[in-house]
């Protein structure tokens, strides 16, 4: 039974991919839709929690009752992360950052010219590693998209970011990850559990986390 298991509490969801612009017109982009991030956040509204969700550009409805944050690249998502970060309970990381931005924003529209052009790119903050070092008691669910030994990648970010809890996608199936209706993930807790699941909506797969987030709240509380 599905009742108002998370009343009292505050979910930041970040979906969504980062957008990192060259010039005026131009950015580097991702293929993420915010369909995973946002299905997260309309599933912990329905639970009763407070929602935050931080979006890059996404063409969704933000469900209803959901507190929208609308952010372009990955330096203005960690901002946003970390002012809403201290108050937060649970904290879900389905967005797609982009790792590297152009080291140089033209203030004008780049000409084209004979040859080739190269452009340089510089790395971006690392959000969720951050958070994992200024983890109290919020707990933290980080997403893998992988396209090769996800297993094996989706353990190491779990434990080099401070993970709670790791959903990994093999983002080369084709009815998986990135702008699907639907996903495939394995979750990762950080005392060593893994959970296999079947193919399913987004929708059923945000129930599955916070089922998850929830058995641990209740540790925490006993414990
Ligand atoms: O939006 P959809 O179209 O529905 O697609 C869903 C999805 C495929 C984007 C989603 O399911 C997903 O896998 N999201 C994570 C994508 C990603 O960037 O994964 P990653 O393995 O590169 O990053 C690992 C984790 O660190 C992620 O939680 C990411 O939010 C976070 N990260 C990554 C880089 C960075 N600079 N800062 C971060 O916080």
């Amino acid at each position: 039974a599905k009742g108002k298991e998370l009343a009292g509490k505050k979910v930041l969801v970040t979906a969504g991919g980062t957008i990192e612009p060259l010039d005026p017109v131009r950015y580097l982009g991702n293929r993420s839709t915010g369909r995973m991030g946002y299905a997260i956040a309309q599933q912990a509204k329905g639970r009763g929690a407070e929602v935050v969700l931080i979006s890059g550009p996404s063409a969704l409805p933000v469900p209803d009752g959901v507190r929208i944050v609308r952010v372009e690249t990955a330096r203005q998502m960690r901002d946003a992360v970390l002012r809403e970060f201290p108050t937060a309970d649970i904290v879900i990381k389905a967005a797609a950052v982009a790792d590297y931005r152009p080291k140089i924003v033209a203030a004008d529209k780049i000409k084209k010219q004979d040859g080739e052009f190269t452009l340089v790119l510089e790395r971006n903050p690392d959000i969720l590693y951050e958070l994992g070092q200024k983890k109290a008691h919020q707990i933290l669910v980080g997403f893998a998209a992988e396209t090769q030994h996800v297993e094996d990648y989706a353990k190491a970010k779990l434990a080099k970011k401070n993970l709670d809890f790791i959903v990994a996608n093999d983002v080369s199936e084709k009815d998986a990850g990135f702008g699907t209706e639907t996903n495939r993930v394995k979750i990762f807790a950080r005392d060593g559990r893994m959970w296999d699941y079947p193919l399913m909506s987004k929708s059923a797969i945000g129930g599955i986390i916070l089922d998850h987030v929830q058995e641990q709240l209740k540790d925490d509380t006993v414990g």
